[in-house]
């Protein structure tokens, strides 16, 4: 590291030594938030435009200013600009450069500005990106799950509580189940956008500026609905980052939990689906082996997600207003937050369409576990029983089939009479697993015909 006084920083007016060199390591975040550098510019345009309207900036500095932080974006984009940790963080990065660049005028820009309005502006902007992109990768699995749904929708598995056999259901039911899963994850990240879309600038160190600035001038120019109302608030508030990981870290406990149903469903005791090769592994010793490691690695990455909240979380407690030098831990939880919940919802897009069904396998398990024996129950009551009655003489049946090893369907018309005498030939319709889905025919049921309804109300509703 080289020799520097504190006379180099940008900060560096009040300093009479230099800062420790581990200091300066420790305290700096430009190797993480360089991330931000597309945002710094964009927030320093709209600044530098803000100022000259309202007569703070001339219009030549002002020109000045564009034209340094064009360079210095190309710059960065070739990867021909120099991070420096001397200079802390990717903000006093970028203007130190732009000054370098265009000399008096560079030194112009941070009038009424401070770092802290400025972090909390990028990091917004940063935001609103991530979420639009993560909405639109939501987009892409829902409507693949759709897809999968429509083309499964006759597909019967055995549906479960309890990880039990409870009653039959159809693939395409099961699917549409995931899809409001996600259709909720969407509209909370969408709303969560609202409050992110509100600008800090302006608020500058805390107490806002004595310069006469307009803050929706710039509000306007950075595609903000309104500037935030308290500049206290304005550069403290984190809230907006703690809402999008709640927000993420509730996705991935949906992949999670589906991934914990692909695993299940892939293992040779389930063998209802085959995961095309393209998304899985084999073993370094056991060459049989063919591991789900997309859906193993998203169910792993739903802790790692949750656990960022958690940290940020504990990172707002107890701060005081307005900023601490604490809200730098912000951002490494989030930029991971938002790899993870990019990289996890691009997995199941391109995974979920191609799922391979074995639908005899399932058709078999379903019609295993006395899964029609409610659709039994169900018959009685038709027929004039009380529901506590026919739930006791179906209870009898299946535990004549669990002591001869038959299911309710396999056995004799007589047989049944001898427990119930109003059942008749039609029961064995209501028995057949076709019977079971199509029977639940209501708005929100497993049947065929429910489920194709259900897929075009959702494909109304993602637009
Ligand atoms: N790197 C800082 C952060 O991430 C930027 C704001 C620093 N402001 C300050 N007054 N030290 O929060």
């Amino acid at each position: 590291m080289t020799e520097n006084t504190g006379n180099e920083k940008l900060w560096g007016g009040r300093f009479t030594e230099s800062t420790d060199a581990f200091v300066e390591a420790f305290t700096a975040s430009v190797n993480f938030d360089q991330r931000l550098y597309r945002y710094d510019i964009e927030g320093s345009r709209a600044h530098a435009r803000m100022l000259a309207h309202t007569g703070i900036l001339a219009d030549t500095d002002r020109d000045a200013i564009l034209d340094g932080l064009d360079l210095i974006e190309r710059e960065i984009e070739a990867g021909d600009f120099e991070w420096s940790v001397q200079r802390e963080d990717v903000h006093m990065n970028i203007e130190a450069r732009l000054t370098a660049l265009i000399g008096e005028a560079g030194k112009k820009l941070h009038t009424g500005r401070s770092r802290n309005d400025q972090v909390a502006t990028d990091l917004r902007l940063y935001l609103r990106d991530c979420i639009d992109a993560a909405v639109s990768e939501l987009n892409r699995l829902q409507t693949g799950l759709l897809e999968l749904a429509e083309r499964e929708a006759d597909t019967l598995m055995p549906g479960f509580t309890h990880l039990q056999v409870a009653m039959p259901v159809t693939f395409g039911h099961h699917m549409l189940a995931w899809f409001e899963n996600l259709q909720r994850d969407r509209e909370r990240l969408l709303d969560c956008r609202r409050r992110v879309n509100i600008m800090p600038l302006g608020a500058a160190a805390l107490a806002g500026t004595s310069f006469p600035i307009d803050r929706h001038f710039s509000a306007r120019l950075l595609g903000f609905d309104v500037p935030a109302e308290n500049s206290l608030d304005a550069v403290s508030d984190r809230d907006f980052v703690i809402e999008f990981c709640s927000d993420a870290a509730l996705v991935l406990i949906h992949l999670s939990r589906f991934s914990e149903e692909l695993v299940l469903w892939a293992s040779a005791q389930f063998d209802f689906i085959d995961l095309p090769d393209r998304f899985c592994t084999g073993s370094s010793i056991m060459p049989q082996k063919k591991n789900p490691d997309v859906p193993e690695l998203v169910r792993g990455k739903a802790g790692r997600v949750t656990g960022h909240l958690v940290s940020l979380l504990m990172l707002m407690k107890g701060q005081p207003l307005a900023y601490n030098k604490d809200n730098q831990e912000d951002k490494e939880p989030l930029f991971d937050t938002v790899d993870t919940l990019l990289g996890c919802l691009r997995a199941f897009a391109d995974m979920a369409p191609a799922l391979q069904l074995k639908s005899d396998n399932m058709r078999r398990a379903a019609a295993s576990g006395y899964s029609t024996a409610t659709d039994l129950a169900d018959y009685l009551v038709r027929k004039g029983l009380a529901f506590r009655d026919a739930h006791e003489i179906v209870g009898n049946a299946v535990r004549i089939g669990i002591d001869s090893n038959r299911d309710l369907s396999e056995m004799g018309l007589e047989e049944l009479q001898q427990l119930a005498p109003v059942i008749d030939t039609d029961v064995f319709e209501v028995l057949s697993l076709e019977g079971s889905v199509a029977a639940r025919d209501h708005f929100g049921g497993t049947a065929p015909r429910q489920v194709r309804k259900a897929i075009s109300r959702a494909r109304e509703r993602l637009g």
